[in-house]
């Protein structure tokens, strides 16, 4: 099949490769040039496991495109998938203009297609617009309207959120769980399973269902994730407050089958570009349908917390040291493990704030320079290797649990670090280890291990 993918972003791009990996024709459509630029070198722009070499094979085998033309890329497109972001507006609504603005350049290029003659043909030719993006219930309505407005040719729509993961997105969408489709219309329907039949070979599901109901679930879906992360978070909290362990906590809750041991971890809550804008566009999608959403407004405040309590934390650690001339070392700045997406990533909140103390900054992740340094520029320094940035630092601050951070030199940190401390908010680390090392030691739902328990 002949498809594009409108945005090449972490979405267009892995979903576009893996299609033109099963012997579709795919043309990858974005209007940043660096982006086009760098993917037509064969570099990816982004990070993600086994990606770049996927892009090079099919672009190799010219089955994969890249392209800012807009004709190029729709012309003869037999199903256009519309990936473009979905970011939060100020007030936490789904902000769809670039879903519209891709919508309104479709419309415009199916009017210029070649002419209509109304037969079984052309029913069989007619273009499949699918909203990929995640987006509010009713925007696939409004989509259709959008492309209506610019033309009076057949089309069809579709809807196909996507539950990739990032760090695991070749895997997760090659493999996906299950395949979700929104359509009104059997033959849209039938050609999106043709599709998707070759991911699905072990046999999980494919699920085809009213277009409303398609663009809920993502929306449900990401929202019981956050749900989880809040749940554990507060526990986590109170387990602090009265002097539990929320990894035992946890261990001893997570082996009833019922729970399972899922997406239950403590720490600075939920970040990136999917989550934290997920659950704001279902609070408002209950605003503006007067639905209460109360268990998702307290999701999201708890999350917001999350990061605050970690913060007074490192407040007052500093409390009676002060600020001055403090140098804070951070590992991870990536919003998770496996991606250089730092979009909404909690390392992000916790740098901005020591910054406004007057705190110097060292951080290191295995692949987020580049994208944090868009954010941050020089306001912080970037070091080689985890052990380079704790150099003369007065704490380490564990953001992200990338796998290079889980069993380090546990000497050669202290050797180091100015001060023995360590601000652990994944909590990768065992407690008697660090009392073992000599670390003053805090993490997220569990006892401090304090100085003076260094001194016993
Ligand atoms: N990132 C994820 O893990 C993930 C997972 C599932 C679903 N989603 C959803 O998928 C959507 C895309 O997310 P993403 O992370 O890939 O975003 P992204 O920001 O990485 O990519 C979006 C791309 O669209 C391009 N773009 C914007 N307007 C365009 C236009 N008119 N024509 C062509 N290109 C255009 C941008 O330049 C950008 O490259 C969002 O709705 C998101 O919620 C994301």
């Amino acid at each position: 099949m002949r498809i594009t993918m409108v945005g090449t972003g972490y979405v267009g791009l892995v979903t576009g490769t893996c299609f033109a990996n099963t012997g579709n024709d795919v043309t990858c459509l974005d209007v940043d040039p660096a982006k086009i630029d760098k993917l037509n070198r064969g570099v990816s722009p982004i990070y993600e496991p086994g990606l770049d070499e996927l892009i090079q094979r099919n672009t190799k085998a010219g089955r994969l495109h890249f392209t800012l033309d807009k004709q190029r890329a729709y012309q003869g497109a037999e199903i256009i998938f519309i990936c473009v972001g979905t970011p939060s507006d100020e007030a936490g609504h789904a902000d769809l203009k670039y879903v519209l603005a891709a919508a309104g350049d479709i419309g415009d290029a199916i009017e210029a297609a070649p002419g209509s003659t109304g037969g079984d043909a052309d029913e069989r030719r007619a273009k499949i617009i699918v909203v990929k993006s995640t987006v509010p219930v009713g925007t696939n309505a409004k989509v259709r309207d959008a492309i209506a407005a610019r033309t009076s040719k057949r089309f069809m729509m579709a809807s196909n959120p996507e539950f990739l993961k990032e760090g695991a997105a070749i895997n997760d969408f090659n493999k996906p769980d299950r395949v979700v489709i929104g359509a009104d219309d059997k033959g849209a329907a039938d050609r999106m399973r043709d599709l998707y039949e070759p991911f699905v070979r072990q046999g999980n599901p494919i699920f085809t269902m009213d277009i409303p109901s398609a663009e809920m679930v993502k929306y449900a879906s990401n929202a019981m994730l956050a749900t989880k992360i809040s749940f554990i978070n507060e526990i986590a909290n109170l387990c602090e407050a009265y002097g539990a362990d929320v990894n035992e906590v946890r261990r001893g809750m997570c082996s009833d089958k019922r729970i399972g041991n899922q997406f239950l971890y403590p720490g600075l809550g939920y970040g990136g570009s999917c989550f934290p804008k997920d659950v704001l566009a279902c609070i408002s999608m209950g605003v503006q349908s007067d639905t209460p959403t109360t268990l998702l407004k307290a999701v999201h405040d708890v999350n917001q917390a999350q990061r605050n309590a970690f913060m007074k934390k490192i407040d007052g650690h500093f409390e009676s040291l002060g600020f001055d001339g403090v140098r804070i070392a951070v590992w991870g700045v990536a919003f998770k493990p496996g991606t250089d997406d730092i979009r909404e990533a909690p390392s992000l909140t916790l740098m901005n704030h020591l910054l406004d103390r007057g705190v110097s900054l060292t951080a290191y992740d295995p692949v987020a320079h580049e994208t944090c340094r868009a954010v941050m520029g020089d306001k912080i320094d970037y070091a080689d290797d985890p052990y380079a940035a704790l150099d003369g630092a007065d704490a380490l601050i564990v953001c992200t649990d990338w796998d290079e951070f889980k069993n380090p030199d546990f000497d050669l940190m202290r050797s180091r670090l100015k001060s023995a401390v360590i601000f652990d908010g994944r909590n990768m680390y065992r407690r008697s280890l660090m009392r073992e090392h000599g670390f003053v030691y805090h993490s997220v739902g569990r006892q401090i291990v304090t100085p003076e328990e260094q001194a016993v």
